[in-house]
């Protein structure tokens, strides 16, 4: 594996680096912004290769996880991100509950808020849902999915570990392929990916394809063997039969034949093309299991531990004003 690391990060230092409150989407981040998180996250990928995990500089802060929506790796990585730093890090899932979007969210970011959060993680099933709370709670809030909008850490994630595999970003061809309407993963990367000169290039069924995906500064495909054509990286999206109300395809044998990654598929990219997923996967369907598990092409669990890293920085990065860093208070 490679471990190259190519700084595209301005000479901007202190609170000028990351000027930024919360971290509710890619949206709204200049490159080097971008690239400034992505150069924090590499001294963790470096702590966490170590027998002793642990930094203290997050000592005696609090984090609240509060998770509106299932996930397994978001929520465990952000844990375990808090943990490596010295937070005192807890756990809410209301997933299964009845809490509803409107006055009962408001009231759970003020409940949060009293009880003198340091940090704040959200995923919920409403885009926006996280930037309400942002709004109404004194310290920083960092978005872990919010519905169909975005999943800034998972793009910033996917993006570390394409720059320490390949070198750079800029002027790779980066196939995302799948249920791109219903992805929050596929709109945080598509922000991140064209902000670093990566080009981009979509890949989805017409009825899974948001129709003016073109604004985005990406070129749009329904033939995948045509997307495919030359890729550096193929990111491959999980169907997200959750939030269809069905009609949306024909049936997965079809789709794995149209738009599923095979190792067919697969040959028509670049001979050294990066396969990634952000997890879950549904094997069989957008991805055969013998390229997701293929360790010569596949970087999906090096992406689960890049996801560490990137929210370690995300969360240092984000208390440096209330801990009093110097250039940053
Ligand atoms: C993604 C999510 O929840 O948005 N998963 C993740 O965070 N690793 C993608 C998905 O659920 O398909």
């Amino acid at each position: 594996m490679s471990t190259v690391k190519t700084s595209t990060a301005s000479a901007l230092s202190g609170a000028e680096a990351f000027p930024h409150r919360h971290l509710t989407g890619i949206a709204g981040l200049q490159p080097h912004e971008i690239s400034f998180l992505l150069d924090e996250a590499e001294q963790w990928v470096d702590l966490n290769r170590k027998a002793s995990k642990h930094d203290d500089r997050l000592a005696g802060l609090t984090l609240i996880n509060a998770f509106f929506e299932n996930s397994t790796r978001t929520l465990l990585s952000f844990e375990i991100a808090g943990k490596r730093l010295g937070a005192d890090t807890v756990n809410m899932h209301a997933a299964q509950s009845s809490i509803k979007k409107g006055e009962t969210l408001i009231d759970t970011a003020v409940t949060l808020n009293a009880m003198r959060a340091d940090m704040i993680v959200i995923r919920h099933a409403s885009s926006g849902a996280v930037q309400l709370i942002a709004d109404k709670v004194d310290c920083p809030v960092l978005n872990a999915g919010d519905g169909r909008h975005e999943h800034p850490t998972q793009a910033l994630l996917d993006a570390l570990t394409i720059r320490r595999r390949k070198g750079s970003i800029a002027g790779l061809k980066v196939v995302i392929c799948g249920d791109v309407l219903h992805s929050r993963v596929a709109r945080s990367n598509i922000l991140a990916l064209t902000a670093l000169a990566a080009d981009v290039r979509i890949v989805a069924p017409p009825t899974l394809m948001p129709p003016d995906i073109e604004r985005m500064g990406v070129t749009s495909f329904t033939d995948f063997d045509e997307g495919i054509a030359g890729a550096d990286v193929v990111m491959m999206l999980r169907l997200q039969s959750e939030r269809m109300g069905g009609g949306f395809i024909p049936s997965l044998r079809e789709y794995r034949a149209f738009w599923g990654l095979t190792p067919e598929r697969l040959s028509r990219a670049a001979p050294d093309a990066l396969v990634m997923h952000p997890g879950p996967m549904n094997r069989g369907v957008e991805i055969d299991s013998v390229v997701a598990d293929d360790p010569s092409r596949s970087a999906i669990t090096e992406q689960v531990e890049m996801g560490v890293a990137v929210r370690m920085a995300c969360l240092d990065v984000l208390t440096r004003r209330r801990r009093g860093v110097p250039g940053w208070a």
